[in-house]
């Protein structure tokens, strides 16, 4: 399907899903309109207002700063600290005996940790990562699996101002290599192995491999997972339960500015090398309050469900950060959610009584695909509110969701954002009328437009490229490392606005359609993965030439990856060398990157200056119009 088949898919979506009683008679903002206006006549004194919710050892001078646009800055002077508000003041009030975190393990052992634990645990792994010579500023990298240890991780590093960065556990070696590399990580935090669906995963061994001659690492810490043996290094490596078993339960949470970073986060663009995404404290714990409050409409005894992984941007905004600072419960699963059964999911939204799920439409439909009778087995009479994330929900997945899970009465909450935008920014509010595939309008306090490609707005109806108006406080504050990329990324396609790098629509009703990526960046079952990195593990093949990776449409992930491969001079492509190849790309990037076709080719399209033209690979592939093909070479 093309993308312009999608729009018009998208686009017949009429019918229009209008909240019941009960649902506006709870809902925190019940009057959308008037929220969203208040907020568009003076966005500032609306995210002044959020940051009032939120505690401060010292409060800002300025709330925003332009003066070096694109390099905007919130709450200047500011004294504050994520942590603060996610555990600190929580203690000594009611909510730290209640349930911070429900772990439930890939083979179904479960674990409850309160307030007041989290709190302590975290308090230990500070004064490790202290002892270990950790100081403000220094980066530490995590690579864990979906377990409790990678939330008390992050907090640990944010609590005494050291800066975190999750790389997802699906990354290969080399992936992780390059990520710590960049960020010259002192330490970084790991598991002796990891489990899904039953198999174990030999963390311990790919970690050992990424950091085999790192001139940053001084430390690796090691949560022991598995019963066996694990090959440590002398004076490198520890475990995480010698180290914490004599630290103090005691740690001051560090006074950070609130234009001082709290993580980096890597994410795919159009080149080989990803991006490190800076995030604050400051402006970051404002956007992601306010946001994760009014969309997901928390009440004071929530269990609410993300099915994401630390490891992403969803897991790090929604998963940690933002249900810990409402002091609601926040569950983390390491499994999967068809194994050992297709009910995985609905099972334990019964057992955990869960009021709010936020999934991703790859696992919706993946869900649906086993049938409609194991959903339809589960009452799940607890839930109350549904969300999805990643990428666009086709409306048949968006019925299914909303019939066979939210039993017809819970609205859905699809979530626009990124990596980079670090909370909601297109999303509904409860108390809104829904259309099943839209995201619905900017938050408020957030503008956006879809632009033409000379950044002119476009008529309601036509496609073109989403771009937002006006900085928001948690906003990515650079690219790591790289303030030429942050500008050129984000700032000059769309001048004046934030360039997206998404496609979409908006109806007459100022609904937002999002269709997918302008760029070459995929969308493998909502992960982000460029071409030209999975071009570049192919390339790194010696049997190979030149590679041109496309994405195509995937009736569950979304996208799936094919690659077209130019073979060295004399060496044959057959299955065996495709099996070969993919294994390759696998060993290079990591599960995520699993590329379901290759086909070896003898030539590929080519601009006069040599750039592979994958728009036109892509089109002849999906037996589409060639579009303008005035500046290929041959
Ligand atoms: O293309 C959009 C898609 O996911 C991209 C961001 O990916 P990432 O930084 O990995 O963050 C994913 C989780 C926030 C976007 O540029 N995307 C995300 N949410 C949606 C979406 N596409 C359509 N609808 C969504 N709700």
């Amino acid at each position: 399907m093309s993308k312009s088949e999608v729009t018009e898919v998208l686009l017949n979506e009429d019918k229009i899903y209008k909240p019941s009683e009960k649902v506006l008679k709870n809902a925190r903002i019940k009057q959308w309109k008037a929220a969203h206006k208040k907020a568009e006549k003076d966005p500032i004194k609306f995210w002044e207002e959020a940051a009032n919710e939120l505690e401060w050892y010292n409060y800002w001078g300025q709330t925003f700063d332009d003066s070096n646009a694109p390099f905007f800055k919130w709450f200047l002077g500011g004294k504050c600290n994520i942590v603060h508000n996610a555990l600190d003041r929580h203690m000594g009030t009611p909510v730290e005996n209640k349930t911070a975190i429900i772990w439930e393990s890939d083979d179904g052992d479960k674990r409850k940790i309160s307030y007041k634990e989290l709190n302590k645990m975290v308090c230990k792994m500070a004064n490790g990562l202290k002892f270990l010579k950790v100081r403000k500023g220094d980066r530490v990298a995590i690579y864990l699996q979906n377990i409790p240890e990678t939330a008390v991780a992050m907090l640990a590093c944010a609590k005494i101002g050291a800066v975190h960065s999750v790389v997802y556990a699906g990354y290969s070696a080399n992936a992780l290599r390059e990520r710590v590399d960049d960020q010259g990580a002192k330490v970084l935090i790991t598991s002796d192995v990891g489990h899904r669906r039953g198999k174990i995963i030999d963390m311990k061994s790919l970690t050992d491999k990424a950091i085999s001659g790192s001139r940053s690492i001084q430390h690796v810490i090691v949560v022991k997972q598995g019963d066996g043996p694990v090959s440590m290094k002398m004076n490198r490596d520890i475990f995480y339960d010698a180290l914490v078993e004599t630290q103090p339960s005691n740690c001051p949470t560090e006074k950070m500015d609130s234009e001082d970073p709290l993580f980096i986060l890597y994410t795919s663009g159009t080149t080989s090398k990803p991006k490190g995404v800076v995030h604050v404290h400051g402006g970051y714990m404002v956007g992601i309050n306010r946001t994760f409050q009014w969309v997901m409409d928390v009440k004071e005894d929530d269990v609410y469900w993300c099915t994401a992984d630390p490891g992403w941007i969803t897991g790090h905004s929604y998963i940690v950060y933002a249900p810990l600072m409402s002091g609601i419960t926040t569950m983390m699963f390491e499994g999967v959610p068809d194994f050992p059964k297709p009910d995985r999911i609905w099972k334990m939204i019964e057992k955990y009584e869960v009021n709010i799920l936020y999934t991703a439409p790859t696992l919706i439909r993946a869900l649906m695909s086993y049938g409609d009778e194991w959903p339809s087995k589960y009452k799940m009479k607890s839930l109350r509110l549904l969300g999805s994330v990643g990428e666009p929900i086709n409306p048949e997945a968006w019925r299914w969701y909303h019939k066979f899970v939210g039993k017809s009465k819970c609205p859905i909450m699809d979530t626009w954002w990124q990596t980079e935008t670090g909370m909601f920014m297109i999303a509904p509010l409860p108390s809104m009328p829904l259309k099943a595939g839209s995201a619905t309008l900017p938050f408020p306090g957030i503008q956006a437009e879809i632009l033409d490609g000379n950044g002119k707005k476009v008529p309601v109806g036509k496609g073109g490229f989403l771009a937002i108006k006006t900085p928001w406080p948690s906003m990515l504050r650079t690219v790591f490392k790289n303030p030429d990329r942050y500008i050129k990324t984000y700032w000059t396609d769309s001048p004046g606005y934030y360039h997206t790098g998404d496609l979409a629509t908006k109806d007459k009703d100022g609904y937002f359609w999002v269709q997918g990526r302008s760029d070459d960046v995929l969308s493998i079952a909502g992960h982000r993965i460029g071409s030209a990195e999975i071009e570049s593990a192919l390339v790194s093949h010696k049997a190979v030439a030149e590679a041109a990776v496309i994405g195509k449409p995937h009736p569950i992930k979304g996208e799936s990856a094919k690659g077209f491969v130019i073979l060295r001079k004399g060496i044959k492509g057959d299955e065996e060398l495709i099996v070969e190849l993919k294994k390759h790309i696998r060993n290079k990037l990591g599960p995520i990157a699993v590329t379901d076709e290759i086909e070896f080719v003898e030539k590929l399209p080519k601009t006069r200056s040599g750039k592979i033209m994958r728009r036109v690979i892509k089109a002849a592939e999906l037996g589409q119009d060639l579009g303008d093909t005035s500046g290929l070479a041959d």
